[in-house]
């Protein structure tokens, strides 16, 4: 074990032949890497990430523990438990034949609007280091390969593959650049993705930075890839430092690259290093014959331990945001007393169908998911808990599931697939559970993909109740949707020209209303012909059923609140508004959900509304509602985590890794002009850009409460500190309040000026009995306390005093500390 040595990767290069050297520089399919038997050389596997891990397939038959996503786990603020988390991803990679995992994300939340902010961990450059830091070193731990991604400024959706971000130099260093340097120099990563974008003016895959700052300046010594159809040209690329062209087997490079090599465009040395680079990767993740990998295999973890670390990290993210006592009740409304509750009314479009994720690449397919409503039925049985949606916030029809589509009339829950020839020939016939259909590439080991020239779901709608039934298909390119071979549609799905290739994930739909009577069976079969020209064939057949009229539905959600002796309320986003290849346009909830809450809470004031939404949403009833617990996408035991919490068998142990906002005046757009977005807010990101201007946002970064309070005593720093010395600071707390809890030390350093006001230097957490004083210990290391100085190029220490700040978030006072400068 440990690093695999540098003559036997040189050895082996130098069996290569040139075409065999530029063959191993492009993916072999949409996730592989080419073998080289010559060498010893398996195909590698590379996976998405961040959520869980994929795997080769995108549909439910081959399931991933999906674990809290990013936002959720910075929310923890708690570095064992992500690196833990890691090790745990890492067994899922090797579960599933997967060495290189495409994760973790960390561009930063430079403006809530950012479509994939569920995706990255924070809008604070030390949080997101750390965190990524960690969830880096479990995977690596564990022989299993991270990707850090996406290398940089790559923090918005809108114009993605052509955005050129103009980022200052200062801005670029301290903030944005910050956790990829963490993660190349403290976790040792071993893969980096460039982005799609550009920055001041060169895109990502021929960026300057990659050669200069990542690979010369921080001692990169892994693979860097390009994003997914990202890597534009020949030359610029090869020698811009990108090593390898994802996905294959077409691309920019390949016989083109041989031949510029041939022509002396490219040296010869240029691609040794690439390969080499590659063969070092292989090596560390145990894919070269004859190499020991970097680490030993990770044990397989089982269901139940995945399923009880998932569900204790999904409370350690989950943010109670604010708990009040209800008339003259003298407690606050959480936690709930399990004993005292007659009835819970559980309300809301994501009551039942509660995110455990975000869209996009992202997307895993769990083995189950809790949802809300099931775990606080699970908890206190069935009996005690009341449900109704109350508001709808989709329009989209669903995709078709159980139980409302079965494979045949009498058959198994789930649709029929069909893959057939030219001549209508099935090649395979398969069972799945949802009408949801995805190959990525190809149509899977052992089928010959070119001889697919139409794909068949087969299904029998089973009508539970009496009404208009919206059926139909999303997808791109022909369908056809029949019932007894009589027509019901046919269409050809388009996107326009220049849309995101993410698209795909979110594609046009078409439906007609059809109504059936309850009991009634009706057999229909979508047909999509498919595109030769296509990357991928990703297609659904939609069966939507009647709904309530909206003023019912809502009433009869009223109702039930009414009567219970507490509502809970579950609102969030969509997979419309939040997921990849787009921004979004608003931060309001989506639909009429606002209304719901405030509905409900003027019919029960002991209303718990549960916010699930993997970035920050407007909350205009926040002062209105006694308790709000922000869930994040908490996983496939969101449900379970949410019980324990609400109950009080866990305490709620997360910390807001960004601010949400009260309302969306002054926050930065995401929207290019001309092809540039401009980061005019230089350094005035999140929380700094808020006290810079003197405003205050609903939620301040850092913030959270848990079930118990704490008072800051005293500060203690072991500076001045020379130049480059880490300091060591000591602070003094109490539990004020009535029950064992952890709290979140945070440590900001305010500057003289030319700096933002305040900024994390350091954080750590602590626990502690009621009445009990602890002392939390919180390194702040040299870098976290300099600056980038543009004159000199490089890294500064402050030349004034600097105020430190402990306390319990970045809006909060709690106790200071003058630090001196150094010598
Ligand atoms: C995303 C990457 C992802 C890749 C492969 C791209 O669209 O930006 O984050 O890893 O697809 O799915």
């Amino acid at each position: 074990m440990g690093e695999p040595a540098e003559p036997v990767l040189r050895q082996r290069l130098a069996a290569l032949s040139l075409e065999q050297k530029i063959r191993l520089l492009t993916g072999a399919d949409f996730w592989a890497l080419h073998a080289e038997p010559a060498i010893g050389l398996r195909r590698l596997v590379t996976s998405d990430g961040p959520a869980g891990v994929r795997g080769e397939t995108w549909d439910e038959r081959d399931t991933s523990a999906n674990v809290p996503s990013p936002t959720a786990l910075a929310a923890t603020w708690d570095e064992a438990r992500v690196q833990r988390l890691g090790r745990l991803l890492a067994a899922e990679a090797r579960r599933k034949g997967v060495d290189v995992l495409l994760a973790p994300t960390v561009n930063l939340h430079r403006t809530p609007y950012g479509g994939r902010h569920f995706e990255c961990f924070s809008e604070d450059p030390l949080l997101t280091a750390r965190i990524g830091v960690a969830y880096v070193r479990g995977l690596q731990s564990q022989g299993v390969a991270a990707t850090v991604k996406h290398f940089v400024a790559n923090d918005s959706e809108t114009e993605r593959f052509t955005l050129d971000a103009q980022v200052d130099e200062r801005s670029l260093r301290e903030l944005y650049l910050a956790p990829f340097e963490a993660i190349v120099r403290d976790a040792g990563v071993w893969a980096v993705m460039a982005g799609y974008n550009g920055v001041n003016g060169a895109t990502m895959t021929e960026s300057p930075m990659v050669r200069e700052v990542l690979k010369d300046e921080w001692g990169f010594d892994g693979v860097v890839m390009s994003d997914w159809f990202a890597a534009r040209s020949t030359e610029a690329a090869a020698r811009g430092g990108l090593d390898l062209v994802m996905p294959g087997p077409g691309g920019p490079w390949g016989p083109a690259l041989t031949a510029a090599v041939r022509a002396g465009a490219v040296a010869a040395t240029v691609i040794d290093d690439k390969v080499l680079r590659i063969l070092r990767l292989a090596a560390r993740v145990g894919a070269l014959e004859g190499v020991e990998p970097a680490a030993p295999a990770p044990a397989p973890w089982s269901d139940t331990e995945i399923a009880a670390e998932l569900r204790a990290t999904a409370a350690a993210g989950f943010v109670l945001a604010r708990n009040t006592a209800v008339g003259s009740d003298p407690m606050r409304l959480l936690p709930l007393d399990p004993n005292a509750l007659d009835r819970v009314a559980v309300l809301g479009p994501n009551a039942a169908a509660t995110r455990t994720l975000g869209g996009g690449s992202a997307t895993v397919y769990p083995p189950y998911a809790v949802s809300v409503l099931a775990g606080l039925q699970a908890a206190l049985g069935t009996d005690r808990v009341s449900f109704a949606t109350g508001v709808r916030s989709t329009g989209r029809p669903a995709v078709a599931a159980p139980p409302l589509v079965s494979d045949g009339e009498e058959g198994a829950d789930g649709v029929e697939v069909r893959l057939l020839t030219a001549g209508g020939e099935p090649i395979r016939v398969e069972h799945r559970r949802t009408g949801e259909f995805r190959a990525m590439g190809s149509f899977g080991p052992g089928i010959d993909s070119a001889a697919v020239v139409a794909v068949e779901l087969r299904a029998t709608v089973r009508a539970a109740t009496t009404g208009e039934h919206q059926l139909g298909c999303s997808g791109l390119g022909r369908f056809r949707l029949t019932r007894d071979d009589r027509e019901l549609l046919a269409v050809d799905l388009r996107l326009p020209p220049d849309a995101d290739p993410a698209a795909v994930l979110h594609p046009p739909l078409q439906t007609v209303p059809v109504h059936l009577a309850a009991g009634e069976r009706l057999p229909i079969v979508l047909r999509h012909e498919v595109d030769p020209a296509a990357a991928a064939t990703t297609f659904a057949l939609l069966v939507e059923p009647p709904h309530l009229p909206a003023e019912e539905e809502l009433a009869h959600a009223v109702e039930l609140a009414r009567e219970a002796s507490v509502a809970v309320v579950v609102v969030g986003t969509t997979e419309e508004v939040e997921s990849e290849g787009f921004d979004r346009e608003t931060l309001d909830l989506p639909g009429r959900q606002d209304l719901l809450v405030r509905a409900v809470v003027a019919a029960n004031p002991r209303t718990v509304v549960v916010v699930n939404s993997g970035a920050p949403v407007l909350l205009p009833w926040f002062a209105d509602v006694p308790a709000v617990l922000l869930s994040w996408f908490p996983g496939q035991e969101a449900g379970n985590a949410v019980a324990d919490v609400l109950l009080g068998a866990a305490e709620p142990g997360g910390r807001l890794p960004t601010s949400w906002p009260a309302d969306p005046a002054g926050l930065p757009a995401t929207t290019p002009v001309d092809g540039v977005l401009t980061y005019a807010e230089r350094l005035l990101v999140g929380y700094r850009g808020y006290d810079a201007a003197g405003r205050t946002p609903l939620l301040p970064f850092g913030h959270g409460l848990g079930f118990t309070s704490w008072e800051y005593l005293t500060l203690q720093a072991s500076g001045p500190a020379g130049p480059g010395q880490d300091i060591t600071v000591a602070v003094r707390l109490r539990n004020t309040g009535g029950r064992r809890g952890r709290e979140v030390v945070q440590v900001y350093a305010g500057h003289p000026g030319g700096r933002p006001p305040r900024s994390l230097v350091g954080f750590t957490a602590v626990e502690g009995d009621p009445g009990e004083t602890v002392t939390a210990t919180v390194e702040l290391s040299a870098r976290a306390l300099e600056h980038w100085d543009e004159q000199r190029c490089g890294w500064s220490s402050e030349a004034d005093a600097v105020t430190l700040t402990a306390a319990g978030s970045s809006g909060a006072d709690g106790c200071t500390a003058q630090l001196a400068p150094g010598p």
